[in-house]
């Protein structure tokens, strides 16, 4: 329970629908906490056509920072005053902060997954990386790859016209070298470094369901990244597991995402002390 409300306290939130479920309350709070700041972080059930209103009702009740989930990640972007690039390049916003002149958008979530690769040493600079999946988390993904300078994108997609959209969005951007292959597509393909696996295939509760069911697949590269977080082991990492191939959940991408915008709220460094912190409270 937040104690000492006060005249000064600073009211932050996400909004989204279906929004009962987010675990950003949490981290927010345990972070204030921690840090001895006086905020509050709730969450706003906001409709799809109650978007705009709910912005114009934030700006002047001077709510200072809000997180942005489904559905408004994109239509968000025209309510701003600006947006930072990388948000841009990946058409997406999950954090705004407040400033006078409006809302400024960014995308934490691209930045929560590169904490989480750096801190299980996983590298995309000069790496071969292929992307399973091209929808949204997928765009995030790939333009963090190509900022980061990864070697080779390949992004492997069912609609293959999705993929090759996609990279022609990354190359706009970035030099980086981008290929598209189909779905499942296995025989002749190059090896890799990483896996990045994408797609909603695996997610709680279809939790058998593996977007890459041929074994020779798992030869290809050496580390395994779902973006799933629930099961915290997917069926695509299951079967990497097996393969001695080094894997990784999007927990830590959900958490340090969270800690990504509240630096950005808040100007300040957090340290992964405080992830373990968070982690504890979430776990409670
Ligand atoms: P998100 O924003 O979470 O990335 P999305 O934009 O709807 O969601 O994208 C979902 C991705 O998962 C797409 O790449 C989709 O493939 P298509 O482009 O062919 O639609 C992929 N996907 C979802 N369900 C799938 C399934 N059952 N089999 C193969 N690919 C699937």
């Amino acid at each position: 329970m937040q104690q000492n409300i006060n005249g000064k306290t600073q009211v932050l939130g996400v909004i989204g629908n279906p929004i009962e479920h987010t675990i950003s309350p949490i981290i927010h709070n345990t972070l204030a906490k921690l840090l001895q700041m006086n905020l509050v972080y709730v969450p706003f059930k906001v409709e799809q056509n109650g978007l705009d209103k709910a912005i114009e009702g934030a700006k002047a009740l001077g709510i200072v920072g809000l997180n942005v989930t489904v559905p408004h990640k994109e239509k968000v972007i025209a309510t701003l005053y600006d947006i930072n690039p990388l948000a841009k390049q990946i058409g997406a916003v999950n954090t705004l902060k407040l400033t006078e002149k409006g809302y400024v958008g960014y995308n934490t979530d691209a930045d929560g997954l590169f904490r989480s690769l750096n801190k299980h040493a996983i590298r995309l600079r000069g790496s071969d990386i292929v992307i399973i999946g091209a929808g949204g988390a997928a765009r995030a993904v790939a333009m963090l790859c190509a900022r980061e300078k990864a070697n080779k994108i390949t992004i492997m997609n069912r609609t293959l016209a999705k993929a090759k959209e996609l990279a022609h969005q990354v190359r706009q951007h970035y030099q980086t070298q981008v290929e598209v292959i189909g779905f499942q597509e296995t025989e002749g393909i190059d090896t890799f470094d990483v896996a990045i696996q994408t797609t909603p295939i695996g997610m709680f509760p279809n939790i058998r369901d593996n977007p890459m069911t041929d074994d020779s697949f798992y030869d290809k590269f050496h580390t395994a990244v779902d973006l799933i977080y629930n099961p915290g082991k997917t069926a695509f990492l299951k079967k990497a597991e097996e393969k001695g191939i080094q894997i990784l959940n999007g927990f830590e991408m959900l958490l340090y995402q969270g800690i990504k915008a509240y630096e950005i709220w808040h100007n300040l460094e957090i340290s992964d002390n405080a992830l373990e912190e968070v982690i504890g409270q979430i776990k409670h």
